[in-house]
């Protein structure tokens, strides 16, 4: 109901501000490692006016996979007639919340945000709640109940993916009285889904620590004590550093290493090639088809990937976004119309206690050496005449 209101007060809104449309718009994001700042020109006048102003808030460009959706979905709604406003916040939650003020300074009619920090947006929030400008949240939850809707991948499944991953790999339902090693390494705290990667992961893999027939060495087997700090890799090289100095440097044998995503797994990856004594391949999991990681797939470091199809988010995105636009009752049947699998779910996510947020879920893939073709069937990436993969431009 609340959503309804807010949906017709933002057309009406939206026509009101249409007028202001046509400035010019930038991003940049001044992370070290971050690309060359980029700038936005924005959609012509005539197609601003036929869809009104986008305002998309990424969390960094450090990180490889926000430069995709950042472009994604910057050319889906400039390609749709929308005109769009694209920042970069640098990991930085004080930057993004003053990324945001200015969107709502500039007249946007929409908000599509990844969060830096789920819980650090309320002061850019409850703004855009006093404007009626409606909120998505993409791909990470916000927990405000400014948020109208949220976009991403099943989270869950993800880890329980790469939790199920381990148990076939190490075929842990035949181990008999083979205990094999293993270690864990999460995302960032601040992420709401941090949590459900390692939680789905956790809840495959429980059963095996329970029985023995997985040990955890190092005993660090708790969210907090493995999380890594907005998914930093040297913060990942560093822990699996100190973990293999203190309990593998007798020789004991490391079998696998549960990585909640790409960026964390390069880190481990890292740490294993220069710092563990044994000889065998330690399986390591890893999520979003970063190319280093792909490559260190095709070269054996890494064993796995969860591969989440970041152009079809913003499709869902931009579909969703039309149907806000146009007044439409927004239900299950929409998520049928994407052309992508995907599900309406009113019951995984809440904002605020006992709020539910509706949600589109796409679908995560595995993806290991043996299908790295799936990506290239994708059109997203291109198999290079030595078998790496370069996403395509
Ligand atoms: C998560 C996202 C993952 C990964 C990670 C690090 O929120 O779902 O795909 O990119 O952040 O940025």
């Amino acid at each position: 109901m609340k959503r309804k209101v807010i949906s017709m007060l933002m057309i009406a809104a939206m026509t009101a501000s249409l007028a202001a449309c046509g400035s010019t718009t930038a991003s940049t994001d001044s992370d070290a490692s971050a690309d060359a700042a980029q700038t936005e020109e924005s959609g012509d006048a005539s197609a601003s006016a036929a869809g009104g102003k986008i305002g998309i808030s990424m969390p960094t460009q450090s990180l490889e996979r926000w430069n995709r959706d950042g472009a994604y979905l910057d050319e889906q709604f400039k390609a749709a007639g929308y005109e769009t406003v694209l920042t970069y916040s640098d990991n930085d939650s004080g930057k993004q919340v003053n990324d945001i003020q200015n969107m709502l300074a500039d007249g946007v009619d929409l908000l599509i945000v990844a969060a830096i920090d789920g819980e650090a947006l309320n002061t850019a929030m409850n703004e855009a709640a006093d404007a009626n400008i409606p909120v998505i949240a993409y791909d990470r939850l916000i927990l405000n109940d400014a948020v109208s809707y949220y976009v991403s991948f099943d989270n869950y499944t993800v880890g329980t993916l790469q939790g199920q991953f381990i148990v076939d790999q190490l075929d842990l339902d035949n181990a008999g009285d083979t205990t094999y090693n293993i270690e864990l390494t999460a995302g960032d705290p601040a992420d709401n889904n941090a949590t459900y990667f390692f939680g789905g992961a956790m809840d495959v893999l429980t059963p095996y620590i329970e029985a023995g027939t997985l040990n955890v060495v190092s005993g660090q087997t708790d969210f907090d004590t493995v999380a890594t700090a907005q998914w930093n890799t040297d913060t990942a090289l560093e822990r699996a550093q100190n973990v293999l100095s203190s309990y593998y440097a007798d020789g004991t044998q490391l079998d696998a290493w549960l990585c909640s995503n790409d960026s964390t797994a390069l880190g481990v990856s890292q740490a294993i090639t220069s710092d563990y004594a044994g000889s065998n391949t330690v399986l390591i999991t890893g999520q979003d088809g970063d190319e280093a990681n792909l490559r260190n797939i095709v070269d054996g470091i890494q064993t796995m990937t969860v591969y989440k199809n970041v152009s079809n988010e913003s499709i869902v995105t931009l579909g969703l976004v039309e149907a806000i636009m146009s007044g439409e009752t927004i239900d299950a049947s929409l998520a049928d119309t994407f052309g992508v699998e995907c599900t309406y779910d009113t019951e995984s996510y809440e904002t605020s206690e006992g709020n539910k947020c509706p949600s589109f879920l796409l679908v995560p893939n595995v993806i290991t050496k043996d299908n790295l073709q799936d990506l290239v069937d994708t059109g997203l990436y291109t198999m290079g005449d030595d078998g790496y993969l370069s996403a395509a431009n």
